[in-house]
């Protein structure tokens, strides 16, 4: 294909699935997933921003995940350290501006640290927005939103007849456009509370590829099965 003649989405989401099921299958720790699967994204990070995509949202970790073995948390929160400080030095060079989604409650003190240390350094990158979805739930993203919209018309700010689709959008976590594409590795097809209001009008891709797995190859195979789509937004 001619790279002229691509349609790349504006923005892309990614369900980084199937770090647990790589390990198993390998006879290793699940840990082991987990490490193998950041190692992936220092890579494909990159490759995607080079590719000319502007807007990029992953998926860390879910609210949901807290009720995984303690242990496993606590290995993937101090993983998450590592990734802000090392494995986004790539995409960080390259003048990203990183963000976040999802609450504070239950993020240990350092790691909140290192996230608002990575926002406040990257907050002047101009090549694209990665935004990281952690201890994230689209559920609660609503219900925060909401919260913040009732303030609003509590402190007379707002009345009931200016809640407006804008108005709801300005007062979710990140103000990012439309999610026109979402890739879940691993062969699930569901989206697990991901950004469930932004990707009201998105393409779904379901690779059975586990993440750690999910390389450039496999994400040209990806951007090649976007071009089929078409897309209507309710027209015909
Ligand atoms: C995704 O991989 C990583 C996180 C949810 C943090 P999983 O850990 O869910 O891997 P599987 O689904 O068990 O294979
Ligand atoms: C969704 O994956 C969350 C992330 C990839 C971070 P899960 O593996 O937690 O989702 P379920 O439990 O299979 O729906
Ligand atoms: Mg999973």
């Amino acid at each position: 294909m001619n790279n002229k003649e691509i349609n790349l989405p504006n923005h892309l989401g990614i369900i980084m699935d199937g770090n647990g099921r790589w390990a198993t299958e390998r006879e290793k720790p699940r840990w082991e997933g987990h490490k193998a699967g950041a190692k992936n994204l220092e890579t494909l990070l990159p490759y995607i921003y080079n590719k000319g995509i502007p807007y990029v949202s992953i998926y860390a970790f879910s609210t949901e995940n807290f009720k995984r073995d303690k242990k496993e948390v606590d290995y993937l929160m101090d993983l998450f350290i590592t990734i802000f400080n090392k494995k986004l030095s790539p995409i960080k060079k390259m003048g990203v501006k990183i963000v976040f989604s999802g609450r504070r409650e239950n993020i240990k003190s350092e790691v909140w640290k290192a996230m608002k240390e990575l926002e406040e350094e990257t907050h002047q990158g101009k090549k694209g927005v990665l935004n990281i979805c952690l201890n994230y739930g689209g559920q609660y993203e609503i219900v925060d939103m909401t919260k913040k919209v009732a303030e609003l018309v509590l402190n007379n700010q707002l009345s009931v007849s200016e809640i407006t689709k804008e108005k709801i959008e300005e007062n979710l976590y990140q103000q990012l456009p439309p999610l026109d594409y979402v890739i879940r590795t691993s062969g699930e097809k569901r989206t697990s509370n991901f950004m469930i209001y932004q990707a009201a009008y998105a393409e779904y891709y379901f690779p059975n590829t586990y993440f750690p797995d999910f390389d450039e190859k496999e994400f040209e195979c990806a951007i090649e099965e976007y071009n089929k789509r078409k897309r209507r937004f309710g027209g015909n």
